[in-house]
């Protein structure tokens, strides 16, 4: 092995507060990534660390050699054995199988056994969840939660006959879920788990994980109810950076999350309290009107704020004569004959 310099003074050491390294990964092939470099060549990898001994978290720097189909978590491993050997990072399959060496890569989720390297890396831990030392996370939220949710099934019908009869169709969305790692690069990228307590959202993992029972045709409707109902599965925004970043490559919104919230909306309509006004609204009047979906949703309690329905107002948000009107658009029509019968109820 080529010697190395754990923190050579030519390569910057970051603050935590400096985002230049935090850029876009580059999604060229796995090919490409390893054509760019050739054996022996220097990677500068730096890596956020928790502890050090001024205190405080910092990016140290490394110069690794490049070795032929050299993964992220041969880079981590180089530098344990080489030049920190008290960095702390989690690994264990090494092939994709349990998900637990999720980082950050120049900004992106991904499994360190899988990802090949680039010539200037920035590693982090995962987003949204506690640090405990360096790369490794603190996973219990995400394990907490996956256990209250009870994703298991629960028979009320006796069978059939054994086995019983499944169709691909009746499985096919919870056949989806069942590829998780649970590595948790989903949960990391979600920008609503990432309000913290301002939401009571559970996160793609768990309802990734929640879909593989309540998305089975096999399990008792009032399990799966119970279970639906603390996910505020509502407060996801369908934004896809859960799926842009899944190494196991579930398409997380369209084949879980929108089919357990269809779900959601059956077993707890409660909880779409805000989807079912925003679909009567369009229905009737062949528009989004923001007045009436707040008055909806809040009820009066929506004109205690007053402060907020004058900022609403001065920015053209809402507009108090249109909404105690109810002046349709010219797509009026259009929208009752699309939404028709099921506009305002599940
Ligand atoms: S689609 Fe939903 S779960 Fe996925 S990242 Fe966006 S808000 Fe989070
Ligand atoms: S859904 Fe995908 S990204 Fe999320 S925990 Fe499972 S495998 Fe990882
Ligand atoms: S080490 Fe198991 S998935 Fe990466």
């Amino acid at each position: 092995m080529t010697s190395i310099s754990p923190a050579d003074p030519s390569v910057p050491v970051l603050s935590p507060v400096d985002g230049r390294w935090s850029g876009q990964a580059e999604h060229d092939s796995l090919a490409a990534r390893n054509c760019r470099l050739t054996p022996g060549e220097w990677l500068t990898v730096k890596v956020r660390r928790s502890e050090v001994p001024a205190g405080g978290d910092v990016y140290q720097a490394f110069q690794v050699p490049y070795q032929k189909w050299m993964r992220v978590l041969d880079a981590l491993n180089w530098i344990a054995e080489n030049a920190a050997a008290d960095l702390a990072f989690r690994w264990f399959c090494g092939s994709k199988m349990c998900g637990t060496c999720a980082v950050r890569m120049n900004g992106r989720e991904v499994l360190a056994c899988w990802e090949a390297v680039e010539p200037n890396m920035v590693i982090e831990p995962l987003r949204n969840l506690p640090v405990i030392r360096d790369l490794v996370v603190d996973r219990s939220r995400y394990e907490d939660k996956v256990a209250s949710l009870e994703p298991w099934i629960e028979r009320r019908e006796p069978y059939g006959e054994f086995p019983e009869p499944l169709t691909h169709k009746q499985m096919k969305d919870a056949s989806k879920a069942l590829d998780c790692i649970s590595c948790m690069c989903c949960y990391s990228a979600c920008p609503v788990i990432g309000l913290g307590n301002l939401t009571d959202f559970a996160g793609p993992a768990p309802l990734v994980q929640l879909g593989q029972t309540a998305l089975d045709p096999r399990n008792d409707p009032e399990k799966v109810r119970r279970s639906l109902a603390l996910t505020g599965i509502f407060d996801c925004v369908s934004c896809y950076k859960c799926e842009e970043v899944c190494p196991a490559h579930i398409p997380i919104v369209s084949r879980v999350i929108e089919p357990l919230k269809a779900k959601a909306a059956q077993l707890v309509p409660e909880m779409a309290r805000h989807s079912f006004a925003l679909r009567g609204i369009v229905a009737r009047r062949g528009r989004v009107d923001p007045g009436e979906l707040i008055l909806r949703v809040q009820g009066l309690r929506a004109l205690g704020n007053l402060r907020r329905i004058l900022r609403l107002f001065a920015r053209g948000k809402i507009n108090p004569i249109k909404t105690i009107l109810g002046i349709k658009t010219g797509a009026a029509e259009a929208a009752m004959r699309l939404l028709g019968n099921r506009a305002g109820r599940p």
